[in-house]
């Protein structure tokens, strides 16, 4: 299938220029991943290190950020803005410890039931964490794919987005599904960038619809008003 060359190309391009040794790519559990998704979420990777590496140090654990207080939460956080992700991330350490016994939950919907984690941050917790197979669909892998296989319509309308969790799921494979999804992000982080992406270094360079018709530009969709 499509999906599996696809899959292929990027692995390989991850094993020459993708980064191994981010603070949250260490002793790597579902909660240090956990952290790492909800900073990196509208944060970029260079500004996230810092905080990323205070937070551990003083909540190393679902058990010691359940039993923080918000202020104190929030201060760890000053800075990084988007402030209901501190406060989601605070309430779901409560709820991890009250209805999971204080260990992360290892099932996507358990885990998708977290506040302020979604269907694409949950598939990518696990992926990364327990190398459990489940596409992811943020929105620079909605770029990416858009691109890719040359889906034109805003990603937001519910038939095409569809559409992209149907191409994502065909896309993840089942061997190296935790590099595959860091991947993914890292080249729309990268690579795939929303203007001038620099298709000449791409390594869909070959395959990408929207780099032959010459649609990147047009790519994603936007929203439609
Ligand atoms: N954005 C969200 N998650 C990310 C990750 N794991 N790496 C890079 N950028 C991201």
């Amino acid at each position: 299938p499509a999906g599996e060359k696809f899959a292929s190309a990027l692995l390989a391009w991850f094993d020459i220029h993708g980064r191994r040794h981010l603070p949250w790519q260490q002793q790597i559990t579902p909660y240090r991943v956990w952290i790492s998704e909800i900073m990196l979420q509208q944060t970029q990777v260079a500004t996230v290190i810092p905080y990323y590496e205070r937070f551990m140090q003083r909540f190393p654990d679902v058990r010691a950020l359940a039993g923080a207080d918000d202020d104190e939460v929030l201060h760890l956080w000053t800075g990084l803005g988007y402030y209901a992700r501190a406060r989601n991330l605070l309430k779901a350490a409560r709820t991890i410890v009250a209805e999971h016994g204080g260990e992360f939950p290892e099932t996507l919907d358990a885990v998708q039931a977290l506040p302020g984690i979604g269907r694409s941050t949950a598939g990518a917790i696990l992926a990364i964490s327990k190398s459990q197979r489940h596409p992811i669909l943020d929105g620079n892998v909605k770029r990416v794919l858009t691109r890719c296989f040359g889906i034109e319509g805003f990603p937001g309308e519910t038939a095409v987005e569809r559409e992209l969790w149907s191409i994502a799921d065909d896309c993840t494979p089942a061997e190296r599904v935790a590099h595959y999804t860091q991947a993914i992000m890292d080249l729309g982080a990268t690579v795939c960038v929303r203007s001038r992406p620099a298709c000449v270094v791409c390594p869909m360079h070959e395959f990408c619809v929207a780099r032959r018709e010459g649609m990147q530009a047009i790519l994603p969709t936007p929203k439609p008003r």
